[in-house]
């Protein structure tokens, strides 16, 4: 409601309120290469196009003298926790590339707006700096899964992002290796390689990881980046997936709930099931993984239908605006996971630019559910009902 007034009294905003002018905007002021590695997707981008176009099938119905005497409750319960409202920083590898502040002002950003944010293991800071920057932010960690060989860096990653209050553990399942992405290929650009410039931090912090590097080239990490980098890029990326019986390693080390990310069909939705994780995030990765695929939210009324009573569905891939976090909560997500648009944020204005992002989402959201008689976000009042196709 807050927002909203604000924006009543035509105080103007230094950024945008229209969410689909961020990526232009944001276009401007970055590298050719930045830009590239954050607006592009695999293949043709036939997978990303999908995840837009599948919000417009849906349309939200107002309902009418609904006696709602206040704003709507944007709450939610994820993982066994309460959050003021459904959306969250998804993980996002390198933002040094976008803004020199990187994972520092979104880290900052989200605890102020109390959104959880999520670190991704390629981040171009520590684990240590991002928890420090959080501060009493909530913060889960996503993990890009070393090989088995690899056993003992991960046991050291979840270590240090327990003892750092990373509460929840997200897994990322879509990305053993880089999808085709032709942007990047243009570019002749991998981040990752590019630790002269911005460092891959969680690995080049790691103990074990520096132990392992100095054993085998007799130098430290910063004596030898570019090798470093490579090494790190193998070891987080390996290049073959893990199989469903690994899962038992991470519950055994990691002292929280389990996520996994990036499942896009019922039989693996109950295979997390059957293996007992707490949370799914229905995600193809924003169409950056694998192209020809389907939409992410086409998928997800199935999946909550097979096991949402058993675990947390939570959503991504494509969402811009306030009423898609309503249509993919109606459709039983439980949380939305927010990708680039506040990485355009982060490019436009740094931390005040996360935080315009994240409030610009959520007072939109309010007045969306506002305005069509639904009282809640909770899915008593956010659920099917509000929806119907837009062909019907
Ligand atoms: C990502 N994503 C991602 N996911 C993950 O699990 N670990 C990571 O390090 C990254 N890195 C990353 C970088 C960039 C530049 C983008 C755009 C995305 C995927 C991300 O978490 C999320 O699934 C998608 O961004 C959601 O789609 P939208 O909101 O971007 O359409």
């Amino acid at each position: 409601a807050a927002i909203y007034q604000k924006g009543l009294k035509y105080q103007r905003s230094p950024f945008t309120f229209k969410s689909l002018d961020w990526e232009s905007l944001a276009a401007e002021r970055l590298s050719v290469e930045s830009k590239g590695y954050v607006v592009g997707n695999a293949g043709t981008g036939e997978t990303a196009r999908k995840n837009r176009a599948a919000f417009e099938k849906w349309s939200i119905v107002p309902r009418r003298l609904v006696a709602t005497n206040t704003f709507p409750d944007l709450s939610t319960e994820v993982v066994g926790r309460k959050f003021p409202f459904p959306i969250a920083i998804a993980p996002v590898g390198v933002q040094k590339i976008f803004n020199p502040d990187g994972e520092i002002a979104t880290a900052r950003a989200a605890a102020r707006e109390r959104v959880p944010y999520i670190m991704s293991t390629a981040s171009s800071t520590s684990i240590e700096d991002v928890a420090a920057a959080n501060g009493d932010g909530a913060r889960w960690y996503q993990l890009y899964w070393p090989s088995n060989e690899h056993n003992d860096i991960t046991v050291s990653i979840l270590r240090r992002a327990k003892q750092n209050g990373f509460s929840a553990l997200v897994v990322t399942l879509d990305t053993y290796i880089l999808g085709w992405r032709p942007s990047d290929m243009d570019n002749g650009y991998n981040p990752f390689l590019r630790s002269d410039q911005i460092g891959v931090a969680v690995g080049f912090t790691d103990p074990v990881f520096r132990a392992q590097f100095k054993k085998r080239h007799n130098v430290e990490v910063e004596e030898n980046l570019g090798a470093a980098a490579a090494e790190w890029t193998r070891t987080v990326f390996p290049g073959f997936s893990h199989g469903w019986d690994d899962v038992k390693f991470l519950q055994e080390h990691f002292d929280g709930p389990i996520i996994l990310k990036g499942i896009q069909t019922v039989a693996d939705a109950q295979k997390a099931v059957e293996i007992g994780v707490q949370g799914i995030v229905v995600s193809n990765h924003g169409g950056r993984q694998t192209d020809g695929g389907n939409s992410s939210l086409g998928v997800l009324p199935k999946i909550v239908d097979a096991v949402g009573s058993k675990l947390d569905v939570l959503f991504d891939s494509g969402v811009r605006a306030g009423a898609d976090v309503a249509k993919a909560m109606a459709l039983g997500a439980k949380m939305c996971l927010i990708g680039r648009p506040y990485v355009y944020g982060l490019a436009l204005g740094g931390e005040e630019g996360v935080s315009h992002v994240l409030k610009s989402l959520s007072g939109d959201l309010e007045l969306t559910l506002h305005l069509a008689g639904v009282p809640s976000a909770s899915p008593k009042d956010l659920n099917r009902s509000v929806l119907v196709r837009e062909d019907d």
